[in-house]
C-alpha cells in the first residue's frame, strides 16, 4: 500500500551533551532559544507544503507522524501550536509522536499532548547512576532526575508514553537492574542498540552482535519469567510473541519492514527529503527538496528508487538460506550503512536478529507444548 510515515527534524539544537548522539547535536552550543523559534517559523511554510503534499499522497488516510531532532522541545508550545493548527484546519489525519530527552516537559506541553493525541517516546538510559554516563547535561552535569520528573509528569496525566533506552557497553550488563528500575515504577520501556557514529571517540559504547542478542533474549526471560510482569511493560516483546503466531511485517519496529524506504522519509525544515533520520547529515542518500519537487516526485527519485530494491538483493544474496526471513528482511539498512558503510548488506545485528527470533520462539514453543 502506497503510504508514507514521515519523520520530522524539527531542530539540530539540543540542551544535553548525550556522548553517543549520531545527529551531532550534543557537540554544538546551544543556540540562543529565540533564534532557533524564529528559524523554526520561518520555515513553516515549508512544513506545511509537506503536510499537504503527504496528505495527498495518503489519501488523507491515518498517518503517524514523528517530531525528532535535536530536541524538538526547544520549540515553544505557541509554535508548536500554530504548526498543529494548520493541520487541524485541513482536517488532516495525523498521529502525531514525539520523540524527546523529557528534559523541557511543562504543564503548557501536557496540556498540548493531551490536546492532539500524541505518542510520546522519551529518552533515558536507566538508573541516575547509568543515565548519566552517556545522557549528560550539556554542562556534564546529570539529566536524570529533570528527565524522571518529566516521565512522572507524562504517567501522572496518564499520556500515551513509553521510554527509549538506547544499549550500549555501559549499561549492557545491567539487565537486571534496568528491568527492575522500569516494572518497580510501572514504566514502559523498550531497549535499541548503539551505533557507531562519526561523534563517538574510540570503540567505547558499539556492541558486538552477540552481546546485544543475550542482552535482549535475557531481558526477555527476566520479563516471560515474571508472574507479576505487567504485558505492557516492553510492549516489543508482546508484539514479537504476537509475530511468531501471525506474522505481520513491521508490527515489532521499523527496522523488520521489507521495504523501509518506501514507508518513512526523513524531512528536514529546509525542506530536504532522505530515507530516515538515521541518515542525517548523509548528503548522498538525499532524494532532493520539497520546495522544487513533489514528494511523489521525490520517492521516484535517482537516489530513492535503488534503495527499495534492499531485500530483493539480499534475500537472493547474503539471506538467501535463512530461516528467519519472513520476520527480518535484512533488518535496518542504516545499521548496515552506519556499521558497514553499505546500506544493501545484512544489519550489523544480523546474527543478535536470529539469536532473539530462536529464542523467542523456542521459549514460545515450550509453553505451548505444556
Ligand atoms: C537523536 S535523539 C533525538 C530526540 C531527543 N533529543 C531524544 O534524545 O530522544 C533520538 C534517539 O536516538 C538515540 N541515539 C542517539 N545517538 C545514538 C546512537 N549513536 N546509537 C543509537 N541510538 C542513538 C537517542 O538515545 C534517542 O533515544
Ligand atoms: S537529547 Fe537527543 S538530540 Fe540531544 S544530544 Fe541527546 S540524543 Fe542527541
Ligand atoms: S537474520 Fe540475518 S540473514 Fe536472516 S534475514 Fe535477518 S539479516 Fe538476513
Amino acid at each position: 500500500m502506497k503510504h508514507i510515515n514521515p519523520i520530522i527534524h524539527m531542530t539540530n539544537d539540543c540542551n544535553l551533551g548525550c556522548k553517543y548522539c549520531y545527529t551531532g547535536s550534543a557537540f554544538y552550543d546551544l543556540s540562543k532559544l529565540d533564534q532557533v523559534n524564529k528559524r523554526f517559523v520561518e520555515l513553516l511554510p515549508v512544513l506545511y507544503r509537506l503536510f499537504d503534499q503527504l496528505m495527498e499522497y495518503n489519501e488523507n488516510q491515518n498517518t503517524k507522524v514523528t517530531f525528532h531532532g535535536g530536541e524538538p522541545l526547544l520549540i515553544t508550545v505557541t509554535n508548536w501550536r500554530k504548526m498543529l493548527d494548520y493541520i487541524k484546519s485541513k482536517n488532516f489525519y495525523i498521529t502525531p509522536t514525539i520523540q524527546t530527552n523529557g528534559t523541557l516537559i511543562n504543564d503548557d506541553y501536557l496540556k498540548l499532548f493531551k490536546e492532539y493525541n500524541f505518542e510520546i517516546g522519551v529518552s533515558l538510559d536507566g538508573t541516575k547512576e547509568l543515565n548519566d554516563i552517556t545522557r549528560p547535561l550539556k554542562n556534564g552535569k546529570s539529566s536524570f532526575p529533570i528527565v524522571y520528573k518529566g516521565i512522572l509528569q507524562l504517567k501522572e496525566h496518564s499520556l500515551k508514553f513509553g521510554v527509549l533506552v538506547t544499549l550500549n557497553k555501559t549499561n549492557l550488563n545491567e539487565i537486571e537492574t534496568l528491568y527492575g528500575f522500569f516494572k518497580e515504577r510501572d514504566i514502559p520501556f523498550s531497549i535499541r542498540p548503539i551505533f557507531q557514529t562519526q561523534y563517538i571517540k574510540d570503540d567505547i559504547f558499539q556492541l558486538s552482535p552477540e552481546e546485544y542478542g543475550k542482552a535482549f533474549c535475557k531481558l526477555f526471560d527476566i520479563w516471560f519469567d515474571d508472574e507479576n510482569a505487567n504485558i505492557s511493560l516492553i510492549n516489543e516483546f508482546t508484539s514479537l510473541i504476537a509475530q511468531f503466531v501471525n506474522p505481520i511485517e513491521g508490527l515489532v519496529s521499523c527496522n523488520f519492514t521489507m521495504k523501509c524506504s518506501e514507508h518513512f522519509i526523513a524531512f528536514d525544515l529546509n525542506g530536504e527529503v532522505s530515507p530516515c533520520n538515521r541518515f542525517y547529515g548523509a548528503k548522498e542518500f538525499i532524494y532532493g527538496n520539497i520546495l522544487d519537487q513533489t514528494l511523489e516526485e521525490l520517492l521516484n527519485s535517482p537516489v530513492a528508487k535503488p534503495l527499495s530494491k534492499r531485500w530483493d538483493v539480499l534475500a537472493n544474496g547474503e539471506c538467501c538460506s535463512c530461516e528467519m526471513q519472513e520476520y527480518c528482511f535484512g533488518g535496518c539498512p542504516a545499521d548496515s550503512y552506519s556499521l558497514k558503510g553499505d546500506y544493501f548488506a545484512k544489519d550489523y545485528y544480523c546474527e543478535s536478529y536470529k539469536m532473539i527470533f530462536h529464542h523467542v520462539n523456542n521459549r514460545i514453543q515450550a509453553v505451548l507444548k505444556k
